[in-house]
């Protein structure tokens, strides 16, 4: 039999336990210290359709996005696509299903996008367009683009061609390795480059195929070019993959790269900038893939229903073997 003095005291206890696990409990749910959420409520969920995996340039591209989204507290839905717009317009399907907060996506081809960017507008999901625009002529389709001057890479990689062969008496034969059929980077570089060089008529593309982004197809194509063509002065590579494969090609074929044959290249990722660092290429056009930190930013605005630019421009630089050397210690990608 208890005592009353007992009694009281068990009570007591009884009340601190309570205290002590409902102060747990509370903090199993969230941590009202750090203002950290508890883990699904009010995440921000990103569906984000990538197109591949072809190059140096997207394996950086790809980890940028899924670092910051880490690093935002976003969770990120990631779909590779393989190349295929099919795959892109299955993936933004199922996100619209999820009904995803935000969608986003780096579009493999540049037509083809009304039907399910007007899915995704009548669900009243955002879409951020990353890296590639569409050529959708209703600009409500999407809320922003965010990426790089593909013309004016092209431009900058053609002046600078201008510029080294103003002396030049005789045909300087070009050949060109073009990104994906049809992508707006493949597009806009060829335009870009094609405009810069008509300002030296010796100037002329005698071939130009494209290469589908890759090393493999970069080699292959060079491969064919070099057999069909007795004098070629300069290889213009839409990446710096490309580049890289054509390399393996032209030295197989006995002629030494950058002196021989020199060759133009967009991207400046670290195999690039090496191999122009080591005079193996002679210029780049930098284009960053460091798009992850601004895209979930803007994921951030478009859902607070802040208002942002209709196109945000990636800032980039072009580099000489000189300027290769210097930067590539502190390269990121
Ligand atoms: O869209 C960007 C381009 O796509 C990069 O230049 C290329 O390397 C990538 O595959």
């Amino acid at each position: 039999m208890l005592t009353m003095g007992k009694a009281i005291t068990r009570r007591r206890a009884v009340a601190v336990l309570t205290a002590t696990l409902l102060a747990t409990g509370m903090a199993a749910c969230g941590n009202s210290d750090t203002g950290e959420q508890p883990a699904d409520d009010g995440k921000l969920t990103l569906g984000f359709s990538q197109v591949g995996a072809e190059s140096g340039w997207r394996t950086a591209n790809t980890n940028s996005i899924k670092e910051s989204a880490k690093e935002a507290n976003i969770e990120l839905k990631f779909d590779d696509a393989q190349g295929k717009q099919e795959n892109q317009i299955t993936a933004i399907r199922n996100y619209i299903q999820q009904k995803v907060d935000v969608i986003a996506f780096s579009p493999v081809v540049e037509s083809g996008w009304d039907t399910v960017l007007k899915e995704a507008k009548d669900a009243g999901i955002p879409v951020i367009l990353t890296d590639r625009s569409v050529d959708s002529a209703d600009k409500s389709l999407y809320k922003t683009f965010i990426g790089s001057d593909f013309v004016k890479e092209g431009k900058l990689s053609g002046e600078w061609l201008v510029n080294e062969t103003k002396t030049a008496t005789g045909p300087v034969n070009i050949v060109e390795l073009q990104g994906t059929t049809g992508s707006a980077p493949a597009n806009d570089r060829k335009k870009g480059f094609g405009e810069a060089i008509k300002a030296n008529p010796n100037l002329k593309i005698i071939a130009s195929q494209t290469g589908e982004f890759t090393r493999a197809g970069g080699k292959a194509v060079m491969e064919q070019f070099l057999k069909a063509n007795p004098k070629i002065d300069v290889l213009f590579a839409h990446n710096d993959d490309m580049g890289l494969g054509a390399l393996e090609a032209i030295t197989a074929a006995g002629k030494v790269p950058g002196k021989d044959i020199k060759i133009i290249t967009i991207d400046a990722v670290k195999d690039g900038m090496q191999a122009l660092a080591d005079g193996k290429f002679n210029f780049i056009a930098e284009c960053s893939p460091l798009l992850g930190p601004q895209l979930m930013d803007l994921v951030k605005k478009v859902k607070a229903g802040e208002t942002i630019p209709q196109r945000i421009e990636t800032q980039e630089t072009t580099f000489t073997p000189e300027q290769a050397k210097a930067a590539l210690p502190t390269r990121k990608y």
